[in-house]
């Protein structure tokens, strides 16, 4: 291994913060991904030394030494092509993630997935134990790790370490169906501090200690036997809001706005979803919804469109090929039954677009449709009410996303209540003008006030102030 600056600050998240992407050449560079966690954490990791941990996504056998790009420091992890399959489409992705949607899908417990999972755990904590500096901070990153807290602890009682689940902590029912359910909270109880997006979740997670592991509790607080605290606190994260207003601003973000509308053909609203094409989203019912209401007459496809945005996800998983194929059908007989010619009822794209057109499609919407199951935060959400500057349009929320906890002056919604969705969708398509604004700009200053710097800086300093006697801690400087 190549000797690399030991970092103050260490990320450890499943995946790397950029993307391969293959030049016109043939060659291949990288890319930073558009999320925006990166753009949250890049000025505190310059300040100090950081260091990113992840995979890099790929499943070619080469194993990749640390690099350097943009000025960020990349470690990645490799992943056999076995451990693609066991640790993060199988214990990830088929067991953790449909667990912890309160069960939108049937998790399944394979004994080999959760052997892969600790492997692959052991292998994320031992990369970060290499790359810290004394003293240092490592913040590890959602439900892939979980794990990595308490083997990196053992490796390195030195470090100061914060965790954060960016999806819902599920209660204590659900929960303890997993074979493997004490290992995970004492996984996670390596961490001086856990982040939750909401403190339900954190209120779940320090009940279930309680309980399963029999730990002394006290509110957010769980005493060791080794006399450690680890603190459970609920840090809700948000987006780049400056970043998206700017974008929202630019001039050809406009026009790309304008020529989507004209393409769909100038039709009165324009209702939107963009989703990851996952099952906990709610996408097949919302549109059916929204066909309903074509079907009844009460919405007019010379009137509204609605624009469905499906981002290809973890496509090798059964149950993300099957919601594919019942997405796909769904919409065919939608607009085959009650599309015109040149006037779909629903536009659907598979695919994912950079922030640019993105920008585009929020400023093109009226109605912003965001209607999930169960969904840890929900970023589009904000996202979209970040880039309404003139405080007009509308969302739809399900109150089951935790971005329903903030954005109270949405149009919330039970997802699994299709007559109460309809009803929502055309009160916001109904809506007087005056009210949209009140609601929007209300949501507008509190997207805006909480961005996810403030975020990062929130949880950075909450884990400074844990265990005072450490010293040496990560201050994150505010940018406002
Ligand atoms: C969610 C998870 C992330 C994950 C992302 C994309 O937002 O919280 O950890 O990275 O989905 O999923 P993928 O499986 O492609 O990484």
């Amino acid at each position: 291994m190549t000797r690399q600056a030991l970092a103050d600050l260490v990320i450890v998240a499943n995946r790397l913060p950029v993307d391969r992407v293959t030049l016109p050449d043939g060659t291949t560079d990288w890319r930073r991904s558009p999320g925006g966690l990166v753009s949250a954490l890049e000025p505190v990791m310059r300040a100090n030394d950081g260091a990113w941990i992840g995979w890099p996504g790929s499943t070619d056998d080469d194993v990749m030494e640390p690099f350097v790009e943009d000025g960020l420091q990349l470690v990645p992890v490799h992943l056999t092509a076995d451990e693609v399959e066991e640790f993060y489409e199988g214990f990830s992705n088929g067991t953790l993630w449909p667990l912890y949607h309160d069960l939108v899908a049937k998790p399944e417990f394979h004994r080999e997935w959760w052997d892969s999972y600790v492997r692959v755990n052991q292998r994320f904590a031992e990369r970060a134990a290499e790359v810290a500096a004394e003293n240092a901070t490592v913040w590890v990153q959602d439900y892939q790790l979980q794990l990595v807290p308490q083997m990196l602890r053992e490796l390195r009682p030195d470090l100061r370490i914060g965790f954060y689940l960016h999806i819902p902590f599920p209660p204590a029912e659900l929960f303890s169906q997993l074979p493997w359910r004490r290992q995970i909270l004492e996984g996670l109880l390596g961490a001086d501090l856990i982040g939750f997006q909401l403190s339900g979740g954190a209120a779940n997670f320090v009940r279930l200690v309680r309980g399963r592991v029999g730990h002394k509790t006290h509110r957010d607080l769980v005493y060791l036997p080794d006399g450690r605290t680890v603190k459970a606190a609920a840090f809700p994260i948000s987006i780049d809001a400056e970043g998206f207003i700017e974008l929202a601003h630019d001039e050809a973000v406009q026009a790309r706005a304008a020529e989507i509308r004209e393409a769909l053909g100038s039709p009165r609203k324009v209702f939107l979803g963009i989703d990851r094409l996952d099952y906990t989203k709610g996408i097949y019912a919302r549109l059916r919804a929204f066909s309903e209401l074509i079907a009844e007459g009460r919405l007019d496809v010379e009137d509204a469109v609605f624009v469905q945005v499906a981002t290809p996800s973890r496509e090798r998983v059964e149950q993300y090929r099957i919601l594919r194929d019942d997405i796909d059908r769904l919409v065919g007989r939608i607009n085959g039954d009650l599309g015109r010619i040149g006037r779909p009822a629903i536009s659907y794209l598979h695919s994912s677009y950079p922030r640019e057109e993105m920008a585009a499609l929020y400023r093109a919407a009226d109605i912003m449709v965001v209607t999930p199951y169960r969904d840890g935060m929900n970023l589009v959400a904000k996202e979209y009410v970040a880039c309404r500057y003139d405080d007009d349009g509308a969302l739809v929320l399900s109150e089951f996303a935790g971005a329903a906890n903030e954005l109270r002056q949405a149009y919330l919604v039970n997802p699994y209540d299709i007559n109460g969705m309809k009803a929502a969708l055309m009160e916001a398509f109904e809506a007087d003008p005056k009210e949209t604004t009140k609601r929007m700009r209300a949501m507008r200053k509190q997207v805006v006030d909480n961005d996810v710097t403030a975020w990062a800086s929130n949880f950075l300093s909450a884990l400074a102030d844990t265990r005072p006697e450490h010293g040496k801690a990560v201050r994150p400087a505010r940018k406002r």
